[in-house]
């Protein structure tokens, strides 16, 4: 029994690029139906690679994407085909999360033109050349990616290939999770996905196509959702905000959040460092809420700690940063990961039938 189960998914061969720490081997490993003959991992930060390896038990490949050449692309695939003994409903899985600065609002808009595009537009030339064109495809960035020339050179590439596509803007808010993070996704496959008569240029910005039996607007507060046990507050005194920080000018515009709140901001990879737009700082005291003295805040207030941030995003509870990585390192690397259950919704569109 157990093996026909295993004989009817769909056996992939995924390239995971830009693979940071892991959100989305971390999403996949949630999808029923899929099994993983073989994942590459692609990063160049080390941290992301450590985090990765104490995860997943797999080293990254530690080299820049643009030096990755359609020849060695189309020999790694070759080489792991080879070792798959049966090879029906054997595909290949891009996954990618590039890097977004070049996208953002706030940056500098040199979209294709900024240097950390170049791995992209490389990628998109090796889609555009290689006899082994993913059969699944999912991109994740941020909103406003979807008006840039990358969106355009990608949406391109699948229309030459005839290959059906969705695109996305969707915030784990939709998905009853109290955290804002509003992203752009792009999935892509061979066969067309049925129940979907929108226009391929369209942006589906709600969930009712995803699961059409998706409870919404039941979103819990962040004290349920982060399952908050008050005992363990005493371990967590170096997350308060200190009186140094509370006095800064950028605190004035600090969002607070309570634990009887239902969201929360954005975490980015600048959360402490930065006060202002950087993700919310949790209020442990609502009376405190409308009090306008930032000072009466020392010993009420902190940041969430990376823990927390995890679950947010909804990794595993199991998912753990190496011990010697600082508080600091490990915020960075969440700010630029992406919200799992996000991502587990739309593969299981992916690799729905
Ligand atoms: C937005 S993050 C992706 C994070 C990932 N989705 C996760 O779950 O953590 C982009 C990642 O791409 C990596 N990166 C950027 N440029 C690269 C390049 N040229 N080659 C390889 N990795 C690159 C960065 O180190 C960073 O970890």
């Amino acid at each position: 029994m157990e093996k026909n189960e295993n004989e009817s998914k769909i056996k992939l061969i995924v390239f995971e690029f830009f693979s940071g720490i892991g959100g989305m081997h971390e999403s996949l490993n949630k999808i029923t139906n899929i099994k993983i003959e073989k994942i590459i991992p692609y990063d160049i930060n080390i941290n992301s690679n450590l985090t990765y390896k104490f995860n997943f038990n797999i080293e990254p490949k530690s080299i820049t994407i643009e030096s990755l050449t359609l020849e060695n692309y189309e020999k790694i695939i070759e080489e792991n085909y080879k070792n798959v003994n049966n090879k029906n409903n054997l595909f290949i899985l891009w996954t990618m999360s590039p890097p977004c600065q070049p996208f953002t609002r706030q940056g500098n808009k040199k979209e294709l033109e900024d240097n950390r595009s170049i791995a992209f537009k490389h990628l998109m030339n090796i889609l555009n050349k290689t006899k082994y064109f993913p059969n699944y495809f999912i991109l994740e960035n941020v909103k406003n990616f979807e008006n840039s020339k990358a969106s355009a050179m990608l949406i391109e590439l699948f229309n030459n290939k005839k290959y059906d596509f969705l695109q996305f803007l969707l915030s784990p808010l939709q998905f009853n999770i109290p955290n804002s993070r509003l992203r752009y996704y792009f999935i892509g496959r061979e066969k067309k996905f049925l129940n979907f008569k929108n226009n391929r240029n369209d942006i589906i910005n709600n969930t009712e196509l995803i699961d059409k039996n998706f409870p919404i607007s039941c979103i819990i507060d962040i004290k349920t959702f982060l399952s908050y046990n008050e005992n363990d507050e005493k371990n967590k005194k170096e997350f308060y905000l200190t009186e140094k920080i509370l006095n800064k000018e950028s605190s004035k515009s600090m969002d607070l959040t309570l634990l009887e709140s239902k969201s929360s901001n954005c975490f980015t990879k600048n959360y402490t460092r930065l006060i202002k737009g950087s993700g919310s700082i949790l209020l442990l005291n609502k009376e405190k809420y409308n009090n306008m003295e930032l000072k009466s805040l020392k010993g009420y207030t902190r940041f969430f700690t990376p823990k927390e941030i995890l679950k947010f995003l909804c990794f595993n509870d199991n998912f753990e940063f190496p011990e010697n990585l600082s508080n600091k390192s490990q915020y960075k690397l969440l700010g630029n990961s992406l919200n799992v259950k996000v991502v587990f919704e739309l593969m299981k569109l992916l690799f729905n039938n």
